[in-house]
């Protein structure tokens, strides 16, 4: 009888701790904090970026994977822009093409050279597609073969065709590499008509890298920014003797949100970040839990892999299923 009572109260307290612990947090970082920073920036709150496209379901950074993203209604989809040593824009994440592409079977030895050494004409050469028909058995997909890697022209299009008009979030890739590359994605967001024109959803640019952030808030200020962090010891961020604080006040000065990875979604994260006025845009989270408990903590903007599941989260359903939106455009 002792034993039960005793396990009764230690229950009890565990349940106590467990209910403070949720509380405090919730104090720390209230869920619904951002909005009226969203409001007061003209942004909207709870969205959903499709992290290069809809790529669970199709291969990374490629017009099926931003054509399905599109589809399912994700707000933004979200790309990586780098450059060909011939001057083109094109859209790929990696610094090297060896993980996505059979580059090894087309120009063997050059797995490791940099995606900027390639020129437009021989990336064209380039199977981006097969490599996610061999990870993922069970997504793969004939179509898939020989997919192309896209120039950020056809990546706008995606966006400009699309009924769902979603917005670009547009990652900015080892920009060191590339001097310059802020004016010239700027000027092709220009050149579309896509600057300053009233978008309930404007296109956002982001990257980890602080000066080429404070190029384009000087290039570009209407522009919504975003300075991605990841976590301390990672290759991504320097973390200084300022930490986390240092982050912000670096986010604030590019007069951009902050987009930290899923690790740094925890309330002492967000809450300071709101404090500062900021957004917390977090990447890359793709499970419920993972939804709702960094929602709960004061997360303002999801990028996922899984476009489809976030959107569902947050009560908006895709009209049509990954499967549907592929029939229809032939993927
Ligand atoms: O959108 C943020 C996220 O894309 C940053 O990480 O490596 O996937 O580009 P990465
Ligand atoms: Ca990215």
């Amino acid at each position: 009888m002792k034993i039960f009572k005793t396990s009764g109260i230690i229950l009890s307290a565990i349940c106590g701790l467990f209910i403070a612990a949720v509380l405090f947090m919730y104090f720390m970082s209230p869920s619904s904090a951002g909005s009226k920073i969203a409001a007061g920036k003209e942004l909207p709150w709870h969205v959903v970026a499709a992290h290069r496209g809809a790529s669970y379901y199709a291969p990374e950074n490629t017009l099926p994977a931003f054509i399905i993203a599109a589809g399912l209604g994700a707000d933004y989809i979200e790309c990586d822009v780098q450059r060909t040593r011939d001057g083109k824009l094109v859209i790929f994440h990696d610094r090297t093409p060896g993980r996505t592409t059979d580059v090894s079977k087309v120009f063997p030895g050059r797995e490791k050279d940099p995606l900027g050494s390639f020129k437009y004409s021989e990336l064209l050469k380039l199977d981006a597609g097969s490599w996610f028909n061999v990870k993922n058995p069970d997504r793969a997909r004939k179509s898939f073969e020989g997919t192309k890697i896209c120039t950020f022209d056809e990546y706008i299009n995606v966006a400009v065709k699309s009924i769902n008009k979603p917005a670009l979030m547009i990652e900015l890739k080892h920009p060191e590499l590339y001097p310059g590359i802020e004016k010239e994605v700027i000027d092709t967001l220009a050149r579309f008509g896509r600057i300053n024109n009233g978008a309930a959803r404007p296109d956002m640019i982001q990257t980890f890298n602080r000066k080429s952030l404070g190029v384009c808030k000087e290039l570009a200020p209407s522009i919504p920014r975003n300075f991605l962090v990841d976590e301390k010891g990672k290759e991504d961020t320097d973390w200084d003797d300022r930490g986390w604080a240092g982050l912000l006040d670096d986010a604030v000065s590019a007069e951009a949100e902050i987009g930290p990875s899923g690790h740094l979604g925890w309330p002492w994260y967000t809450g300071k970040a709101h404090d500062r006025g900021l957004l917390v845009i977090t990447y890359t989270i793709d499970k419920d839990i993972h939804f709702r408990l960094l929602t709960f903590f004061g997360v303002d903007w999801i990028i996922t892999n899984r476009c489809d599941r976030a959107l569902e989260f947050y009560g908006r359903r895709p009209e049509a299923s990954p499967e549907e939106i592929m029939k229809k455009y032939s993927l």
